[in-house]
């Protein structure tokens, strides 16, 4: 029998995680089917039920089902519960074991591009749900400071009061940062699917600093166009990430680590 996995989501239909497990599963010999399922909020807890029954061995989770699925899971992972947010199920016979490989994901991209945290100022834009899956890692890393900026304030407010035992994140909204200068700047707002960029003071990107946008694709072009406005010459899109965290849930799932360049290379070259 070959082992069933998906990817679940609404819209779910661009995703790539179906060709990225898929040249996973050449590249290791193994032996898999990975779907893409188009899921409702209202139809969540039932979907999860009929895959489990169905004997999918695991799924993905994206948007908008990262943070509502916590409550459907059996067990959840410690980095998963940190986050509040899952975006890795695995079979048990129970019911379903939530993991988080966002941060992963980030991290080992941001090693593979050079990019520093320990000891760098670091400003993460936005405050969503992806933000929650990033923070633990980059606290982890040691930057000398951490600040989250979003449109709405109460959120990098909130996130720096739940994060406290882990280590100091100071919240910020956008026009507040003015003055300030940053090693690296991580883009996480979801603003570059609607073609735009919030407004930013100008000058923080500081001399020789890198830039990272969570987003890929169309998507990442606004904050490109930003960050090139603001004479960043380090910049890069979050479809590394994209494939990391992809490794990452492979290797929960299968025991194995794929190699991850070749397949980010055939991404690249569509
Ligand atoms: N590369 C990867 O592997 C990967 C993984 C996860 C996510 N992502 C990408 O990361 C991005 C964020 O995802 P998410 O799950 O965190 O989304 P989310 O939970 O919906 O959060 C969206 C964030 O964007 C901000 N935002 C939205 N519209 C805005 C606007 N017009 N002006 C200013 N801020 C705005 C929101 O601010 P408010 O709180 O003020 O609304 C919030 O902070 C998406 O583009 C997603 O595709 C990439």
């Amino acid at each position: 029998m070959t082992d069933r996995y998906a990817v679940i989501g609404q819209p779910i239909s661009h995703s790539q995680s179906p060709a990225i497990h898929a040249a996973f599963a050449q590249a290791t010999s193994q032996d898999l089917r990975y779907d893409a399922i188009d899921v409702a909020p209202e139809a969540l807890t039932e979907t999860l039920k009929q895959l489990h029954a169905d004997g999918l061995r695991g799924l993905n989770v994206t948007m908008p089902h990262k943070a509502a699925v916590v409550e459907q899971c059996e067990l959840i992972s410690e980095r998963a519960a940190l986050a509040g947010a899952v975006n890795t199920l695995s079979r048990t016979d129970a019911g379903w074991h939530g993991d988080n490989t966002d941060g992963e994901g980030l991290m080992r991209d941001l090693t593979r591009l050079g990019y520093t945290v320990e000891g760098r100022r670091v400003l993460v834009l936005g405050a969503g749900g992806a933000v929650r899956g990033i923070l633990g890692p980059l606290l982890a890393a040691k930057p000398s400071q951490l600040v989250v900026s979003n449109r709405n304030p109460w959120k990098p407010e909130a996130l720096a009061e739940q994060f406290k035992a882990v280590g100091s994140i100071t919240p910020r909204t956008h026009l507040a940062l003015k003055g300030d200068r940053y090693d690296l700047i991580i883009n996480a707002m979801s603003v570059g699917h609607s073609g735009s960029m919030p407004r930013l003071p100008d000058g923080l990107v500081a001399d020789g600093g890198a830039c990272y946008d969570l987003s890929y694709g169309a998507a990442h072009a606004p904050f490109r166009t930003w960050t090139e406005t603001q004479g960043a010459t380090r910049i890069a899109d979050g479809l590394g990430m994209l494939v990391e965290q992809a490794a990452a849930s492979f290797d929960i799932w299968r025991g194995v680590r794929p190699q991850t360049d070749a397949v980010l290379k055939a991404l690249r070259a569509g």
